[in-house]
């Protein structure tokens, strides 16, 4: 397994290689992404359904309100009934306050089924990342796979808050207001309605070239904070080259252009609101100025013109409010679809129908005529073949590159090979179930991990049910004890960082401890002592001796006197296995293996 590796940083003076431009990405296909959002939303039937409920007596309160002025005039203030008037007044401010009544509880309930579905995503996202194969990590950056996280559930749940209730409410009022408009005068709506193409005229211009700033401004905003990941992850590697001050400098730029693109995004966007504003205002006076004219005329109800004018007051807003939210719902939109292109890439796949469940292997490992490749255009090993009996102790040297960590890596199944056959106890891995094979093997990788937790839980990691004393006596076996013991808080010292605090020999240790302490029956070293000084690992392989005596094992090892006493030594070379045999067979034939030894030892 190849991690991202925080030592190979773009230098300075480049513009951050890794970050990626986000942009206003639009989503591919939009209904699909939309459709399965509401999926999502719809799951809190009841939240959702209160919601709808109260946005619509939120607008419908609003619209009527506005159509009291109707009868008010009409009927009690031309006549000038006083009494009447009070009871309508009362009338109106109770719908008024029905209104915000609903509106505050929508906006309540928005907020908690926004949060609700947001939630169900983020496990969701987390369940499927957990389920997906080696291969996916070995293949994506990890700073991307982390902003789906961050930033993409982030613009949907601000989309989920505010956007997608925001537009519902506006295309009811839009719909009310038309409706309530015609039934008052058809002709005046005709009127009103002139301006209405070159509303949104205007705002397609807007929105189109604020898409385009605001596409910028994303991009830069990536690059200006992968730049800044970088600078955090690999700040050793920036201090000893001394390139604080290019650091600097190149950040000033970045941050420059960020706060240019910034500005002209926000000058767009901001632009939109006064422009609508002044159309709807000469909207409203055009409309004022006929409905008069049609009141003397027509003969229109001078309380059906005003509610009317109240309407056409009105009526630009939501126009406003659509456009302004389409650009965030847009980006929710392609926020949710690299959020669902994770959900749907391809899980490891299930264990075939005729798969075995083994609860423990004796542990004969056969590998015949393995061929692999990660990629199709190259091919890493051909034809392996060897047996590991039970209790074998096997061994793997070679140079950098030749594929030894690669053999191991099939064992648990995180590649599946070409052709040829892996086989545990003479049955083939592929019909194992994948939880039992994985259980049978204890593997300490090239490139250690720990957690962030205690140095005891991250030892127990192994087997989750081990008491604390089978920790302490994994740690003495891997001769870690001793040092954990110096720890500030001992066995309860907090790693952080993948164990920033402890050194690359110590890292390891924790590391064999793990293993040790998994008790499965296949043991898997991959270069597991190379950090660690020559004095501990004799210590070390004590416990490693004894851990390996009635354990079938692999050992990867550039440090030939580790293998010397294994049962097999294979040499692997480009891929293949090139020398076979025990360490003084392989001395005898004087090939590659004697080689390797003439050099450690002269
Ligand atoms: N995840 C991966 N995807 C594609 N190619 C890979 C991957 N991991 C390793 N390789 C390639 O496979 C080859 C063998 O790599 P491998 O890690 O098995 O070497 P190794 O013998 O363990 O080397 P080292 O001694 O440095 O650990 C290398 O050419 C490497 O570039
Ligand atoms: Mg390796």
């Amino acid at each position: 397994m190849k991690k991202n590796n925080a030592d190979t940083i773009a230098p300075a003076s480049l513009p951050g290689n890794r970050g990626k431009a986000i942009g206003v990405e639009k989503p591919k296909d939009s209904l699909a992404v939309l459709v399965r959002l509401w999926k999502y939303l719809s799951r809190q039937k009841l939240l959702l359904s209160l919601v709808l409920l109260a946005l619509v007596v939120n607008t419908l309160a609003n619209l009527g309100g506005s159509y009291l002025l109707r009868p008010i005039i009409n009927d009690y203030i031309v006549p000038g009934n006083l009494a009447g008037l009070a009871k309508m007044a009362f009338l109106m401010i109770g719908i008024y306050l029905i209104g915000a009544i609903a509106s505050i509880a929508q906006s309540r309930l928005t907020i908690s089924m926004a949060q609700k579905t947001v939630m169900q995503i983020r496990k969701d996202l987390f369940g499927k990342m957990q389920m997906l194969p080696v291969r996916f990590y070995d293949t994506h950056q990890h700073g991307d796979l982390m902003s789906r996280f961050t930033n993409d559930i982030e613009t949907v749940s601000e989309a989920l808050n505010n956007s997608v209730v925001q537009l519902l409410i506006s295309s009811i009022t839009l719909m009310g207001t038309l409706g309530l408009m015609i039934y008052i005068s058809p002709m005046l709506t005709l009127v009103s309605l002139i301006m209405v193409p070159l509303m949104l005229f205007t705002a397609s211009k807007i929105i189109k070239k604020s898409k385009q700033f605001f596409g910028a401004n994303q991009a830069a905003l990536g690059t200006a904070n992968g730049y800044v990941e970088e600078m955090i992850s690999g700040q050793k590697v920036v201090k000893v080259f001394s390139h604080e001050e290019e650091a600097i400098h190149h950040f000033e730029k970045l941050n420059g252009h960020l706060g240019q693109q910034s500005m002209k995004a926000q000058f767009y966007s901001g632009l939109m609101m006064p422009l609508m504003f002044n159309i709807s205002t000469i909207n409203y006076a055009l409309t004022a100025i006929i409905g008069a004219v049609l009141a003397i005329t027509r003969g229109l109800d001078i309380g059906g013109l005003a509610a009317f004018l109240q309407y056409a007051r009105q009526f630009g807003r939501p126009i406003n409010e659509i456009s302004s939210q389409f650009n965030s719902l847009q980006s929710a939109l392609a926020g949710a679809e690299r959020i669902f292109n994770i959900m749907d890439e391809e899980p490891e796949p299930k264990d075939s129908e005729d798969a075995v469940a083994i609860a423990s292997v004796s542990g004969d490992v056969q590998f015949e005529h393995v061929d692999f490749s990660y990629s199709p255009d190259k091919q890493i090993l051909k034809g392996i073949s060897l047996h590991a009996y039970k209790g074998n102790k096997i061994a793997f040297v070679g140079e950098t590159g030749a594929g030894k960590s690669t053999v191991i890596n099939l064992l648990p199944r995180f590649y599946d090979i070409q052709s040829g056959k892996i086989t545990i106890d003479g049955i083939s891995i592929e019909k194992i179930k994948r939880d039992d094979l994985r259980r049978n093997l204890a593997i300490v990788f090239q490139d250690t991990h720990l957690f962030t937790t205690s140095v005891m839980e991250n030892i127990r990691y192994g087997r989750l049910d081990a008491s604390d004393e089978e920790v302490v006596a994994a740690a003495k076996l891997a001769a870690a004890d001793s040092f954990i013991t110096m720890l500030p808080q001992g066995y309860d010292t907090l790693l952080v960082n993948d164990g920033s605090n402890l050194s690359q020999g110590q890292k390891q240790l924790i590391n064999i401890a793990r293993a040790a302490i998994a008790d499965a029956p296949i043991l898997i070293l991959d270069e597991a002592t190379s950090s660690i000084d020559t004095r501990t690992e004799i210590a070390i392989q004590k416990g490693i001796d004894q851990l390996m005596k009635s354990r079938t094992s692999f050992v990867i090892a550039h440090r030939l006197s580790t293998v010397r006493n294994a049962d097999e030594i294979c040499v692997i070379d480009k891929g293949q296995i090139v020398e076979r045999g025990r360490h003084e067979q392989l001395l005898a034939q004087k090939g590659i293996y004697y080689q390797l030894h003439l050099r450690q030892f002269d």
